[in-house]
């Protein structure tokens, strides 16, 4: 394609510490090198956009930057062996936003193996409804029903319930017949009822405990999408045999616990990158989100929004203000 091809992109820039934000016209020239050019249809909205959106070092280096770490779209060349023009894919993680131009640009540039099919039953808003919190979600709870962890075993606690991990992880649990209970911080009851949750606690109820090694056991299973005290709450509770995903850092990156829970009740942490997720188990986790994971039902699940709304969502988002997914137009 002609690299002069212009395209319009959320484009942050960085002078002294200071970051503005601004829609800005780019060409295909300026994208970093890769053997698959994309037209983005859609992308969405992570906690990390944001984090790169306000100049956080530790998820992007080099400004002027477009973040977003998810895009879905149609390949318009490609001198890969197993990709063609017309393909429709999906790019989540890897670099993708971070030190990478992102999918708040209507053009992305890529290397071949950060690419995924767009699954046949999937459209392209609902793959962007999960997107990486979404698929963070599909994973940890892979990893859930890997350990061996069943319904009947009791509830299974999300924490950060409302967030976009949460929200997916809340679905798809009571999905696979799951009593899900929900811990939130917001007043998202009838949300997170609507999701399938079965009871909903307030986030100040699973910050507790502190100083003591074992609590009351209630949960088969938790998905810890917060990190902290909140995450340590949640292991300290788990019943013998249980096991508890961790995937996220907005309350803290600490973990404040003892060895009890693991040498007393042998529960397992489990761990959940998806950035480095291999690309066999990437692909099986995207079939399972096309197809017994499908959440196109749930409307309020997440809300459709413009490139010039990005400014707002990314506030929004970085006061822990959003409910579920946030979808980005990029048509
Ligand atoms: N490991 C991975 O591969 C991976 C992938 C994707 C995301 N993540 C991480 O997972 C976490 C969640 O991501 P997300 O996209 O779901 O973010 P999000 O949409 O912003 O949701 C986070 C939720 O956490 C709760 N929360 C916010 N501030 C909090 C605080 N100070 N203390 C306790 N809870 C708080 C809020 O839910 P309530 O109001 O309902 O409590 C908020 O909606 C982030 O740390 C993100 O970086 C990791």
């Amino acid at each position: 394609m002609n690299t002069n091809t212009e395209f319009t992109a959320w484009v942050v820039r960085k002078e002294n510490d200071h970051c503005t934000r601004a829609i800005e016209t780019r060409t295909v020239a300026d994208l970093p090198a890769g053997d698959v050019i994309i037209r983005v249809k859609y992308s969405s909205l992570n906690y990390k956009d944001a984090l790169s959106a306000i100049g956080n070092r530790g998820v992007t280096r080099r400004y002027p930057h477009t973040p977003g770490i998810d895009a879905v779209g149609v390949v318009v060349e490609s001198s890969a062996a197993d990709i063609n023009k017309g393909d429709e894919v999906i790019v989540c993680c890897y670099d993708l936003g971070m030190n990478t131009d992102g999918g708040f640009g209507q053009y992305i540039r890529v290397p071949s193996a950060w690419i995924v099919p767009l699954p046949e039953n999937l459209s392209m808003p609902d793959a962007m409804g999960f997107g990486t919190a979404g698929f963070t979600a599909a994973l940890s709870i892979h990893k859930l029903l890997a350990q061996g962890i069943r319904p009947e075993q009791g509830p299974i606690l999300v924490t950060g319930a409302s967030g976009g991990v949460g929200s997916v992880a809340v679905a798809i649990l009571a999905q696979e017949g799951f009593e899900v209970v929900a811990a939130s911080g917001k007043d998202a009851e009838e949300y997170l009822l609507s999701l399938g949750a079965k009871k909903v606690i307030s986030r100040d109820s699973v910050d507790s405990g502190a100083g003591k090694a074992l609590l009351r056991p209630k949960w088969a299973g938790v998905i810890d999408t917060v990190g902290g005290n909140i995450l340590a709450y949640g292991i300290k509770t788990t019943k013998p045999s249980g096991a508890v995903t961790s995937c996220g850092n907005v309350a803290s990156g600490d973990l404040p616990i003892t060895v009890y829970p693991f040498i007393l009740r042998g529960v397992t942490l489990l761990g959940v990158d998806a950035a480095e997720c291999p690309i066999a188990l990437r692909k099986q986790v995207w079939q399972a989100i096309a197809g017994k994971w499908q959440l196109g039902h749930l409307p309020a699940l997440s809300t459709e929004i413009s490139m010039q709304m990005l400014d707002e969502y990314i506030d929004l988002i970085l006061a822990g203000k959003t409910k579920g997914r946030v979808i980005v137009n990029m048509q």
